[in-house]
């Protein structure tokens, strides 16, 4: 089939492949003053390893990505031999990509944390209060012309203030989302992580004395030491790890066991770390427990019957889609790719903002494999 392309700045005389459109105008201004001539595949469909392959051909020199993509061995060895040495992934994700195949062939590997936290976290709380107040079941009631009148039965669902929220993973969307939580519905926390968040802990016990001070009943914080107990406990579980070995069916048959029957599980992260067979078989078995998934296990397809549930509500991968951070994260790929090809330091720091304003920093945003590659890091 046909693929189709844009170009952006044709005369330019590095030559950098973009696989999917990318919203805003300012990475094309980073890349144009970096000297690419940039390609831009204006099809929705996800090409294949193959196709992208085909079209980095015998000369391309970066190339920018999407998380839809396997990049591998088969793609870094042909960008490198295409005399390719820059790659960013348009996502903060990166577990579509083999960091060791791009170490291999000498190609840095960018990605875009930093613009996507309050987005992220803040899509995790829409989908935990859509589960909760049950809107896309109510809604699609009420689409049917199936209201009838008020009825004090009608679509009860759960009340989520001063009771446990828990996090699987506390890093920076995790941690947003859990002082969201915590701030605006006074719930208390429980969190499970590898490393302690000593930040999180302190801002909860602050936020619980401030709430105390006008009236307010405490809020608590711990550091589960297992999933399990974690999950015994919360009355919202939200999931925000990387997914890698360790992770995958994180929740699966067994510990979903251990979750309240009224329970909710919210996934923004990535699919696999639930075991999606098991969800759909305990939400048809518990009609109490509740789960909203922006993610799922074989994206774009969805485990069988999942679809049919009504106490899951469920949106195609879209907790990153506002246009500050798809525009930003735009950007910050294109400081990548621009960064690497024009052999700068490495920025690596968490805040990235400076890089959507005025002059960025003659820098690339975050490079995953800088220290394998010697690449330096940013001092100015
Ligand atoms: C990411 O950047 O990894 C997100 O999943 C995109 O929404």
């Amino acid at each position: 089939m046909k693929i189709n392309w844009r170009t952006i700045n044709p005369a330019g005389d590095k030559r950098v492949v973009v696989t999917k459109e990318l919203p805003g105008s300012r990475w094309h201004e980073v890349l144009t003053a970096a000297g690419c001539r940039v390609e831009v595949c204006t099809d929705t469909a996800v090409l294949s390893v193959a196709e992208i392959r085909s079209v980095i051909g015998t000369r391309c020199d970066g190339a920018i990505g999407q998380l839809t993509e396997s990049w591998g061995e088969e793609l870094f060895a042909a960008l490198q031999a295409a005399g390719g040495h820059a790659y960013s992934n348009y996502a903060v994700g990166f577990n579509n990509i083999d960091l060791t195949a791009a170490t291999r062939h000498g190609i840095p590997v960018g990605n875009t944390p930093g613009v996507l936290t309050d987005t992220t976290a803040e899509m995790a709380v829409a989908l935990t209060f859509a589960a909760a107040r049950r809107t896309g079941e109510s809604e699609r009631f009420l689409r049917a012309g199936r209201y009838d009148g008020w009825l004090p039965t009608l679509f009860l669902g759960e009340l989520l203030r001063q009771r446990t929220v828990g996090i699987i993973g506390a890093g920076r969307i995790g941690d947003a989302y859990a002082r969201m939580m915590v701030e605006g519905h006074k719930m208390n926390l429980i969190y499970y992580d590898l490393y302690r968040n000593e930040a999180l802990e302190r801002y909860v016990a602050a936020y619980s004395a401030f709430a105390q001070t006008h009236g307010q009943p405490p809020v608590t914080c711990r550091r589960a030491e297992r999933v399990e107990d974690l999950l015994r406990e919360a009355d919202v579980v939200s999931i925000h790890t990387v997914l890698d070995d360790s992770t995958r069916h994180l929740l699966n048959a067994e510990r979903l066991a251990l979750m309240k029957d009224n329970a909710l599980v919210v996934n923004t992260s990535r699919g696999p770390v639930i075991d999606e067979a098991a969800l759909v078989a305990h939400c048809r078995t518990h009609p109490n427990f509740r789960a909203g998934l922006d993610v799922f296990e074989k994206e774009p397809e969805l485990a069988q019957g999942l679809a049919e549930l009504e106490n899951v509500v469920i949106v195609p991968h879209i907790a990153s889609a506002t246009k500050w951070t798809r525009e930003g994260m735009a950007t910050l790929a294109a400081c990548n790719v621009a960064g690497s090809l024009l052999k700068r330091p490495a920025w690596n720091r968490p805040d990235v903002i400076p890089f959507l304003e005025g002059n960025p920093p003659q820098a690339s945003p975050s490079i995953l494999n800088a220290t394998e590659l010697g690449i330096p890091i940013y001092e100015g």
